[in-house]
């Protein structure tokens, strides 16, 4: 039987409006823009509105993305939603997506695998189209970050931000070459509390201690985690490229997670690539967790940097801990 292949036909995302700078959150807590810009490369990130939630801002990207692949609402038969910030805990982000876009005749789930999220559902969706499962599947990381975030802890409320992003999946054009080269994954659970939220689930419900301790927000060891963010995503992205069949020369542009510059400035040392073929956008979004790889995708699509027969590869690591990379070949 011949391989179907799945190739990305539209992007889409979304970011809203209110900006918040290091400076305003000088104003918050101890913290200033000379110690936050040289070490992690953000100057500002976007903040939803109280009543702007992960579900609103998934729709608006996969409206966006829907409309980029010309695809209609209906024809889509699996919808794919990466969070950790979803709506609430049930049902899934990825229903209440379903129901704002009308796609009656998708199949919709959460994936939770946190900033590589939304390589693990693109994952998933290559997975449907080449099975002949799916044949047009929209995959969607959003987060409203500031929802899970302790704005009195100046070592994680100065890293995230919200938005989200999407893109149609769906089988490539025959003999064109285009789409989806490789996709790995990857997860090791003895590190899980590096970087977690402890109460919220079955094993610490909400409770007036939880809430009084702040044990419901993101904590993390962010130095040991940005040691194994190198080591793993650098790894991973490496092997991905040998899966396709290419060289680290090969890659046209390199979209990574954005968690920290000095990271992805770290990889991008390791496949001996140029910051010039790196999509950032850190300086502007901050980490918006499983948003960021879609972000950055569609802006680099929308103003023409990802040109189609390009080479794009795909690399993130997050909370799990996870990693993942996969390598695209942009079509039409
Ligand atoms: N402003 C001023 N000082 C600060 C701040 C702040 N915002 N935050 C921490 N400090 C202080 C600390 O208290 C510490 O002071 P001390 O030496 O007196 O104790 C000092 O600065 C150094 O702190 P470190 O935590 O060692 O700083 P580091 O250089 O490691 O940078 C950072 C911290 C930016 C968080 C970095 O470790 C990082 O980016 N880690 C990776 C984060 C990441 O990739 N997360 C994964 C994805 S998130 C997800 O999956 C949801």
């Amino acid at each position: 039987m011949k391989e179907i292949r799945a190739a990305i036909a539209g992007t889409g995302s979304y970011l809203p409006e209110k900006v918040l700078t290091n400076d305003d959150l000088s104003r918050m807590v101890d913290t200033s823009d000379e110690w936050i810009y040289p070490r992690t490369g953000i100057r500002s990130r976007r903040i939803a509105g109280p009543q702007e939630q992960t579900s609103d801002m998934a729709a608006e990207a996969g409206r966006r993305a829907l409309q980029a692949a010309g695809a209609a609402p209906g024809e889509i038969d699996l919808l794919v939603v990466a969070t950790i910030s979803g709506d609430s805990p049930l049902p899934a982000t990825a229903c209440l997506v379903q129901e704002k876009l009308g796609l009656r005749n998708a199949t919709a789930f959460d994936v939770l695998a946190a900033c590589s999220g939304f390589l693990f559902a693109l994952d998933v969706a290559r997975q449907y189209v080449r099975s002949g499962a799916a044949r047009k599947v929209l995959v969607v990381g959003a987060e409203k970050m500031s929802a899970i975030t302790d704005w009195t802890d100046r070592t994680t409320c100065i890293l995230f931000g919200d938005g989200a992003g999407a893109a149609v999946v769906q089988p490539a054009e025959e003999g064109s070459g285009n789409g989806i080269l490789a996709s790995l994954t990857g997860s090791d659970g003895s590190l899980a509390p590096l970087l977690h939220i402890e109460a919220g689930g079955s094993a610490l419900p909400t409770s007036a201690e939880t809430l009084a301790a702040k044990r419901g927000f993101v904590k993390m060891d962010g130095h040991t985690i940005f040691k194994y963010a190198v080591r793993n995503m650098a790894g991973v992205a490496l092997r991905a490229v040998e899966e396709a069949g290419l060289k680290p020369a090969d890659v046209d542009w390199i979209v990574p997670h954005q968690a920290n510059i000095r990271i992805i400035q770290a990889v991008a040392k390791t496949m001996d690539a140029p910051m010039e073929k790196v999509v950032a956008t850190i300086e502007r979004t901050g980490n918006t967790t499983a948003a960021s790889i879609p972000l950055a995708l569609d802006e680099a699509v929308r103003d023409g940097r990802i040109k189609p027969g390009d080479n794009v590869l795909f690399v993130a690591f997050g909370a799990g801990l996870t990693w993942a990379s996969s390598v695209v070949r942009w079509g039409r």
